[in-house]
Formats: C-alpha cells, sequence, structure tokens
C-alpha cells in the first residue's frame, strides 16, 4: 500500500500532538512532533546562555545539537531525546514555552530543523505536526490538516497537560503565553504560521479526540 505524508499545523496547544500521535499509531505510522524539537533546541539555547543577536554562536550551537526520539512502548510515548539525554519532561516547562517562538522565528534555527524534518519524511510513511509542514517541510503531502480550537479551550487543555506533569500555572498566565506564541508565530518573516490553501481546516473545540482522530484517519484513507 502506498504510504503518505500527513501534516497538521496549527495554533498552540489545540491539540494537534495528540491527534497527530494517535493517528499515526491507526495507520502504523510515523510520529514526529516537530514543536518538541523546536524546544529541545530552545532548552539548549537556555543551558548554554546562546545569544540570540549572535549568528556566529547560533551556528555553533546548531552544529552541536543532535535531537533524537524514542519510543516509550508501555508509556505509548515519543520522548524527546537532545544530544542523548532525556529532555521530554523539561521542554514542557514553562520557562522553555516562554522563550521557544522567540527562538524558533530565526532563520537558521529554522533552516536546520527543517532541513532534518524533511530527512525524516523520506520513506514517508509519516504523521508531522506543527506550524509549517504544510506550507514549507512538506508542501506536497498528500494530507493537511490546519486545527484550532477556541483561545479558552486550549488554555484550560494546556493546564491540564501541565497539571498531569506536576507544574500548577494559573490560566491566565498560560492564556497569556499561548496568545504570545501564536503572535510571533503568525507574524514572523521565516515561514509564519499560516493555514496552506489545500489544507482541510478542523476547528476542534466540540469535538472529542475520538471524534478528530477518526476524521483526520478517514481523510487520510481517502488519499491512501
Ligand atoms: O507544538 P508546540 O506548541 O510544542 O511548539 C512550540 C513552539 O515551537 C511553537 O509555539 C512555535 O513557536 C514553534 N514551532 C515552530 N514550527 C514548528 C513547530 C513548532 O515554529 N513546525
Amino acid at each position: 500500500m502506498p504510504k503518505i505524508i500527513v501534516a497538521i499545523d496549527g495554533y498552540s496547544s489545540c491539540g494537534k500532538s495528540t491527534t497527530a500521535k494517535q493517528v499515526a499509531q491507526q495507520l502504523n505510522y510515523a510520529y514526529i512532533d516537530t514543536g518538541a524539537m523546536y524546544r529541545a533546541v530552545t532548552l539548549f539555547f537556555i543551558q548554554n546562555h546562546i545569544s540570540v543577536s549572535n549568528p556566529r554562536e547560533i551556528q555553533k550551537a546548531l552544529s552541536d545539537i543532535h535531537i533524537t526520539f524514542r519510543r516509550h512502548k508501555e508509556k505509548g510515548t515519543n520522548d524527546t531525546f537532545l544530544n542523548g539525554l532525556y529532555v521530554e519532561d523539561e521542554i514542557r516547562k514553562m520557562y522553555v514555552s516562554e522563550q521557544v517562538s522567540t527562538i524558533s522565528a530565526i532563520a537558521d534555527v529554522r533552516h536546520a530543523l527543517v532541513a532534518q524534518q524533511q530527512r525524516m519524511g523520506k520513506s514517508r510513511g509519516i504523521v508531522m505536526d506543527g506550524r509549517d509542514i504544510g506550507t514549507v517541510v512538506f508542501p506536497q503531502a498528500e494530507l493537511k490538516i490546519f486545527m484550532t480550537a477556541d483561545p479558552m479551550i486550549r488554555a484550560q487543555r494546556r493546564q491540564l497537560e501541565l497539571l498531569e506533569k506536576g507544574e500548577l500555572i494559573g490560566i491566565a498566565e498560560i492564556a497569556d503565553n499561548l496568545k504570545k506564541r501564536d503572535h510571533i508565530d503568525t507574524t514572523r518573516a521565516e515561514s509564519p504560521l499560516r493555514q496552506a490553501e489545500d489544507a482541510v481546516y478542523i476547528d476542534n473545540s466540540m469535538m472529542t479526540l475520538d471524534e478528530q482522530v477518526e476524521m483526520v484517519v478517514r481523510l487520510a484513507d481517502e488519499q491512501i
């Protein structure tokens, strides 16, 4: 059976990753969370005090960064490793969320990660979620989804996610972070978040996770 590329883009915390992960499982495809890659780069920049206004330092840092994913069978997670170290929990913390969109707007950072993402999808059979997958990384993807949800619903989902990881953050702080990230992500010069012309728009505010997954799998089946 021919394998396709499923590109899922959309605003922060609209359930892209959760949906993408389950769609990948049902299709028996690989799943790549590109947000995790930008978060891992951000963590490296923070830990190593990389100056975002120094292109040389940025280039050197990028050549020192090696991001990998490992599937945890029992937990059913896809864990992120930065230079061989487990960083899955650390990259989701609020201090990383506060910096990630600024780091992600740097052209050199994007070029390095987009090239890696394109290599990861070379053999197809992949579900990738992010902000520029259908527009820049895989403009030829057979199925493109543009996902969104009501901002307050997104903030509540994010709060629950953080709580499950032991971080208690107020809803106003989370809503503010999502708003700021959406603003930077949609207005940056390099590959801003926007809906690809041929993407299917899904507002999942009133949908359950199962409904979203079912819808995307059905759309994928139509392309296979
Ligand atoms: O998906 P997640 O919310 O974890 O992504 C974190 C941040 O990484 C986004 O707010 C965005 O700034 C950046 N990002 C990006 N391009 C992608 C994926 C994520 O710029 N393809």
